[in-house]
Order: structure tokens, then C-alpha cells, then sequence
């Protein structure tokens, strides 16, 4: 039976939290369903239109939006380069909500988004900034999902930088019952208002966020190890720097035989293989890394009809 599509109550997904609780897990039910059965949701949104509004480069996010909104019946433009330069942000999120019917940005200020999200008359989905990158999570769980059954009790370690998608996994993974650890060198630490969050998240759903700099005890255990680039987009002076700082949390293949045997390897993408994460464990049988891919077309459909759809 198709799950019914439920109206998210907040009218932008700016980052992880502004979807309840109830309203993930109705969307990650909604995303199979969809990935099951695409023919049944052709027209869901036949008529409404989204904006993409990219300032960073982007292959996954921008092209599984556009085939997304498509694939349901509406339809994506896109416009990309610097927010706010030409004209104020406010203007442009004025004039751009008065066409379309929903905003998706890439940008790196999480305040670009949240202002937008301010002046905007209709809904603005974050496609990453520098502090989030919630609709990634919403695939990854769905992934998790697809390969465990449920979520509750799994054990997900990202190994690396305590980044935009350390962020968000670690909200979700805790408001759904997972334990989550960091093991992240020196310096490179995740921000402590999301670990705050996280823990307080975490110790009602049963579950723990754990923060180490010893990626080989930290994989112990672990059901998923998770990584991602070490200098994000807008990092690359640090390239250099990073590499040095981030030399011991590669994850090989020594790494992954620490982990359960039926454990499985995540990234985001894109990857640097021989940096983050070596070309034998992204080729290999526990990666998972174009499911993931596969999914932000699914999740993100999911999201768009409970954000753009009618109630
Ligand atoms: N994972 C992800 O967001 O990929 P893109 O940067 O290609 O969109
Ligand atoms: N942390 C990376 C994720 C890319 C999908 C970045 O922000 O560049």
C-alpha cells in the first residue's frame, strides 16, 4: 500500500531538525516507496516548479533534484553563481518566490540559507552549506535502512573532519537511535553546540555520541564507517595542511577489518581516493557509495513532495 504524504509542518528544510521526528521516518517510508514504485508518484507534482540556486559545484545534489521535480510532474532551472552580489539576497529571494515553488541553494553560509529561508514566500531546501547537508543524510539513512532492516542500535563511525556531513549525521543518527562516533584528528573537531545537541538527542533515544581521535578503536564494533573528502569545498588553500593533519584516518582496508564483518563503508562522494579513503575499499563489496548516490534521487523526491506537495 502507498504510504500517504504527509505535509512537513515547517515550511523549509533548512538543516536536519527542521523535520520531526515522525516526519523522517514518514519521508524515509515514502522514499521506498518511491524507489519501488516510481510510475505511481509521475504526477504528484505536475505543475510546480524549483529554482536551484548553486554557488558551489555539484554533481549528485543538482542532478537528482532536476530529475527529482521531473520525475514527479514539475520542473527544476537552474541558476548558479554568487547569491546576494548582484543584488541584495532579500531581493533575490523576493522576486525568485514569486515564480517558482520552491528554493534549493547550495551555498557556504548556513545565514545565506537561513536568510533566504527569511525572505523567501515559499519553501527552501539547504543542498549543502558550510554547517549541514541534510538532504545527503535523508539517502544515507535510507541506505543504512535498505542494508540493516532498521536503524536503532546500528553503530556509524565517520571517520575524518568534523564537517557539514559529520554534522548532520550525527543529528539524525542520535534522534534515530544510533550510537555515533567521530574520530577526527586535533583541531579539526566537529561544532560543540551539534555535539551538544547531538548528546542531549542522544541520551533520550537511548543511543551515544562519542568523540576520539583513535580511529582503530573507534571502527570497533561499527556497522557503517562513514568519510568524506579532508578539505571541503571552499577549503582548498588547506589542502596541503589537511593532508598532513588528516594522514592517520584513511580508511583502508585494515581499517574496515576492525569493523563488523558485515559492516559497510559510506561516503557522500566525491571521493579522493588516496587521501580519505583508498580505491580498494571504495571498489569494495562493503562499499555502498552509489546506493547512497542512487538514493538522494529517491529521498529528495520524498522530501519535495512533502514539502511542495499539496496536503
Ligand atoms: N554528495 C554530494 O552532495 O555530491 P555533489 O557535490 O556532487 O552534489
Ligand atoms: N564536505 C564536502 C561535501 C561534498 C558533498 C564539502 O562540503 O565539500
Amino acid at each position: 500500500m502507498q504510504p500517504p504524504i504527509t505535509k512537513i509542518a515547517n515550511s523549509d528544510f533548512t538543516k536536519d531538525l527542521d523535520i520531526t521526528h515522525a516526519e523522517l521516518v514518514a519521508l524515509l517510508d515514502l522514499a521506498t516507496d518511491v524507489k519501488r514504485s516510481p510510475e505511481q508518484y509521475r504526477s504528484v507534482l505536475s505543475g510546480r516548479s524549483t529554482v536551484l540556486l548553486f554557488e558551489k559545484p555539484s554533481l549528485r545534489t543538482r542532478m537528482t533534484f532536476e530529475l527529482a521535480i521531473q520525475q514527479l510532474g514539475g520542473y527544476a532551472i537552474l541558476n548558479d553563481g554568487p547569491i546576494g552580489v548582484r543584488e541584495p539576497l532579500k531581493d533575490v529571494a523576493r522576486n525568485v518566490s514569486r515564480w517558482v515553488d520552491g528554493i534549493v541553494v547550495r551555498t557556504f553560509a548556513q545565514k545565506t540559507v537561513d536568510d533566504l529561508a527569511r525572505w523567501s514566500r515559499v519553501p527552501v531546501i539547504n543542498a549543502l552549506s558550510d554547517m549541514w547537508h541534510p538532504c545527503q543524510i535523508l539517502a544515507d539513512m535510507q541506505t543504512l535502512r535498505e542494508r540493516f532492516g532498521s536503524l536503532r542500535g546500528l553503530k556509524l563511525v565517520f571517520v575524518g573532519d568534523g564537517n557539514n556531513v559529520a554534522h548532520s549525521l550525527m543529528l539524525t543518527a542520535a534522534r534515530l537511535g544510533m550510537d555515533f562516533t567521530l574520530a577526527y584528528p586535533p583541531r579539526y573537531d566537529a561544532s560543540p553546540a551539534v555535539v551538544a545537541e547531538a548528546r542531549e538527542i542522544a541520551a533520550q533515544n537511548d543511543s551515544k555520541i562519542v568523540l576520539t581521535h583513535n580511529p582503530e578503536e573507534a571502527v570497533v564494533g561499527a556497522h557503517a564507517v562513514y568519510t568524506d573528502v579532508w578539505a571541503s569545498m571552499g577549503e582548498e588553500a588547506e589542502a596541503a595542511e589537511r593532508r598532513e593533519a588528516f594522514a592517520d584516518y584513511q580508511v583502508d582496508d585494515d581499517l574496515m577489518s576492525r569493523t563488523l564483518p558485515e559492516a559497510i563503508f559510506m561516503h557522500c562522494l566525491p571521493a579522493k581516493r588516496g587521501e580519505e579513503v583508498t580505491d580498494s575499499v571504495v571498489e569494495s563489496m562493503r562499499s555502498v557509495v552509489f546506493d547512497q548516490a542512487e538514493n538522494r534521487l529517491h529521498a529528495q523526491k520524498a522530501l519535495l513532495m512533502m514539502l511542495l506537495g499539496k496536503s
